[in-house]
């Protein structure tokens, strides 16, 4: 595998772009979103004035937390978030999936990675537009050390995860306008060393009641445009007893309980018009119920 595949996408986003719709999707506190935003900011517009050693800024910012909770979906969306305050008006967006990086080939791993982060983004940069490069799961690159220690060839991933030190510490030094968005669906195994070049990590967390019913009330308002006899189910004093219940979901898995509450019966996948509370309650309990069981199942391992 290239390095060149490990590189999703290479996008350029203005402010007004269609993109900004990704941050509004997600439902996190507000505090959560002005924190990303202004952390990436404040690096694209001061760092490249200041020297290195007077800012220790790295340009990295981290987002952890449990799998399906917006983290992704955030760090694609930040660049529109950020379009409008810099100078040109535009953002590059780079999308790196490291985990075609570890490559099972002893003495490779530590080779593309510092082909990857060293050469190849900074390539692709070369312009000197203010980019962000968001490095997703980066736990597959980053792994703890002592973690690693019992995994089956350790020496390479310590290696792989040193390219990866370095290869930050010399973009943090030769090219500031490039800003990395890490994002780990946990932390416990991220590697200290790369949690302590992060500028800033934010715990992106399992959604509240309020941010369920939210959740789940904007899915059915978007089914709406078409059904729209679902808006009133969407602003049904309802959506808060079914909100409680869905207590524990994450957020991918809430807007897909709509449509698995849509898939009980017949009549409502012919006519989503006619979905009643009862049976996205169902759904809800249902979902919930397996969420647990994963959980048991999960510790029994
Ligand atoms: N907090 C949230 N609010 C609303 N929708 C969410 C939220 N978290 C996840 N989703 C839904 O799940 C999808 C996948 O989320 P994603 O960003 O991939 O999560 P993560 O990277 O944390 O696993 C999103 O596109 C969105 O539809
Ligand atoms: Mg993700």
């Amino acid at each position: 595998m290239k390095v060149q595949e490990c590189v999703l996408s290479e996008d350029v986003i203005a402010a007004d772009s269609a993109e900004a719709a990704l941050w509004h999707a997600i439902v996190v506190p507000e505090a959560i979103k002005e924190r990303l935003r202004n952390q990436t900011l404040l690096s694209l517009l001061v760092r490249p004035d200041l020297p290195f050693a007077m800012t220790a800024l790295h340009g990295l910012c981290t987002l952890y937390g449990p799998p399906g909770t917006g983290k992704t979906t955030l760090a694609r969306g930040l660049p529109a978030q950020v379009a409008g305050y810099v100078p040109g008006g535009e953002v590059r967006r780079i999308e790196i999936n490291p985990h075609g990086l570890m490559s099972a080939e002893h003495g490779q791993s530590q080779r593309r990675v510092s082909e990857l982060l060293g050469e190849y983004v900074p390539g692709l940069a070369a312009d000197g537009m203010p980019t962000v490069v968001i490095l997703d799961e980066v736990e597959s690159m980053a792994v703890a050390r002592s973690a690693a220690s019992l995994a089956a060839n350790p020496a390479d991933v310590h290696r792989a995860t040193d390219a990866v030190l370095t290869a930050l510490d010399l973009n943090a030094i030769e090219h500031p306008h490039l800003f990395f968005v890490a994002t780990s669906n946990f932390t416990t195994a991220l590697d200290e060393a790369f949690l302590s070049r992060s500028d800033a990590a934010i715990l992106i967390p399992l959604p509240e009641i309020e941010a369920l019913r939210e959740i789940l009330a904007s899915t059915l308002l978007a089914l709406a445009d078409k059904y729209p006899a679902l808006e009133e189910l969407a602003h049904s004093s309802a959506m808060t007893f079914i909100a409680e219940a869905a207590h524990g979901l994450d957020g991918r898995r809430t807007r897909k309980v709509v449509f698995e509450a849509l898939a009980q019966r017949l009549n409502t996948v012919l006519d989503p018009g006619c979905l009643t509370r009862e049976d996205l309650t169902t759904a809800v309990r249902n979902a919930v119920a397996e969420n647990g069981r994963l959980e048991v199942s999960d510790a029994a391992h």
